[in-house]
């Protein structure tokens, strides 16, 4: 049996003795290869040549819903089938397949999922602190993979190799080369100039010099006065 619990993690040395887990092929009809059997995971920073970097939040699987996913990382969107660094995957303890991955005539697979954790105590594998049993299958083209939850945070799972977009930029692929500020970066404070008066008007202006010149980058500005927001315009 296939359970969202925390239960199926186990030090790897407990693993094989977990009477419960059952090959997956035994519940696995129909096939989950077939579009809407699956659910994608697209986030390009479980890369694992992205490292998290302070202070984005890390990754985490914990709300995961048992089931089968496919990775839309890079190309291949594998999971790495060597230990990860901690750090990398855009997690803090990044989860990777011990196993190599199945051709399209093996069907379903069983492997080992495991979770590197920084340290662990002397009870800990290295690179191989916690496990879990997941399936795999080879769908021609892609693969995907019956994962749990992970027990904790901040634990994800990685997929792909390709070096995504540096943390603050961003593509619509979320990889180079494109890759452009989230935000356009304000390379001098601005300026603030006025009032002008004019008849029984007035006026401010705020002069800005960013980066980029993306059409699609918008700035608000919002005037206090006396504490109290009076005014709020946007300009392109
Ligand atoms: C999952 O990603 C693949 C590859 O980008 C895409 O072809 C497919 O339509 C996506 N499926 C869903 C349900 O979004
Ligand atoms: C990976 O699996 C092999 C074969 O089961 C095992 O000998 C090895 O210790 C595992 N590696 C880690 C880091 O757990």
């Amino acid at each position: 049996m296939w359970c969202s619990h925390t239960a199926n993690w186990v030090a790897p040395s407990l693993l094989l003795a977990v009477a419960a887990l059952h090959n997956v092929a035994a519940q696995a009809t129909p096939d989950p290869c077939l579009h809407g059997n699956y659910q994608n995971l697209t986030d390009v920073h479980r890369s694992v040549s992205y490292v998290t970097t302070y202070p984005e939040p890390p990754l985490c699987d914990i709300d995961l819903v048992a089931g089968w996913y496919r990775f839309v990382v890079d190309a291949e969107s594998k999971m790495p089938e060597t230990c990860v660094n901690n750090f990398k995957c855009g997690t803090t303890v990044p989860i990777w397949m011990n196993g190599t991955h199945p051709s399209v005539s093996d069907g379903i697979q069983t492997r080992r999922a495991c979770a590197n954790f920084q340290s662990g105590g002397a009870s800990y594998t290295p690179c191989c602190g916690q496990a879990v049993k997941i399936g795999v299958k080879n769908c021609e083209g892609f693969f995907i993979y019956y994962l749990h939850p992970t027990p904790a945070c901040p634990m994800a799972y990685c997929a792909g190799k390709d070096a995504p977009c540096p943390a603050g930029k961003w593509s619509p692929t979320g990889l180079p080369p494109d890759c452009k500020d989230t935000y356009p970066q304000l390379t001098d404070p601005p300026t603030f100039l006025g009032p002008v008066i004019e008849r029984n008007t007035f006026y401010f202006t705020c002069d800005l010099t960013f980066s980029g010149n993306d059409p699609d980058q918008a700035f608000e500005f919002v005037w206090l006065f006396n504490a109290w927001r009076t005014l709020k315009c946007r300009q392109k």
